[in-house]
């Protein structure tokens, strides 16, 4: 099972990446990632044996619980890997960062103690917008509002991958309560 950790997005925000997607509309990208889908990921977990699948919800939820909401805002937009050359187009986050480092750190421990391998890059909070493998497209200057909301609950998904694009399914919900 390809699997990862990520926070969903409150309907405002959504309609207003949507908004964002929409200005944008006229620039090359190969593939524009679907408004329901819009997330911001914690960690990718990649290929998961299912019989792992009760003792990571069981670590997840341990270290969810209890953690405390946070808010998270959107902040600038930015590219990987450049705004320059963006082969994925996304709008990084704003609001309590540190806090949301705070739980990357907290949870990263417990799945790698199952066995789990993460990437060992630096976490880059993002929400994809549109992805152009050529990384050609030249980003116009685009303000993204500040809008803001809070973090309550880490939803752990699986990935099915089709020719259309990924389809997220939630398997399992953590509130931070
Ligand atoms: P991305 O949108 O920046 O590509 C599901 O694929 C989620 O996991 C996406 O948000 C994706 O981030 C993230 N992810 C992180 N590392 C990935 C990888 N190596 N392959 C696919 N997705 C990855």
């Amino acid at each position: 099972m390809r699997l990862f950790t990520a926070f969903e997005l409150p309907d405002a925000v959504r309609a207003e990446l949507r908004r964002l997607q929409a200005d944008m509309r006229h620039l090359p990208f190969r593939r524009w990632q679907s408004p329901a889908t819009l997330h911001v990921t914690l960690h990718f977990l990649s290929e998961l044996a299912p019989d792992m699948l009760e003792g990571l919800e069981a670590a997840l939820s341990e270290g969810c619980r209890g953690f405390g909401d946070f808010r998270l805002a959107l902040a600038d937009l930015g590219g990987f890997p450049s705004l320059r050359r963006p082969r994925t187009l996304w709008v990084g986050l704003g609001g309590d960062r540190d806090r949301l480092a705070a739980l990357e750190a907290r949870l990263r421990p417990r799945m790698q103690a199952l066995g789990i391998p993460l990437e060992d890059r630096p976490y880059r909070p993002h929400i994809t917008l549109a992805r152009d493998p050529t990384a050609r497209t030249r980003i116009p200057e685009i303000d993204v509002p500040a809008i803001a909301w809070q973090a309550r609950e880490l939803v752990l998904f699986k990935s099915t991958l089709q020719a259309g694009g990924a389809i997220h399914t939630p398997l399992a919900r953590f509130p931070l309560a």
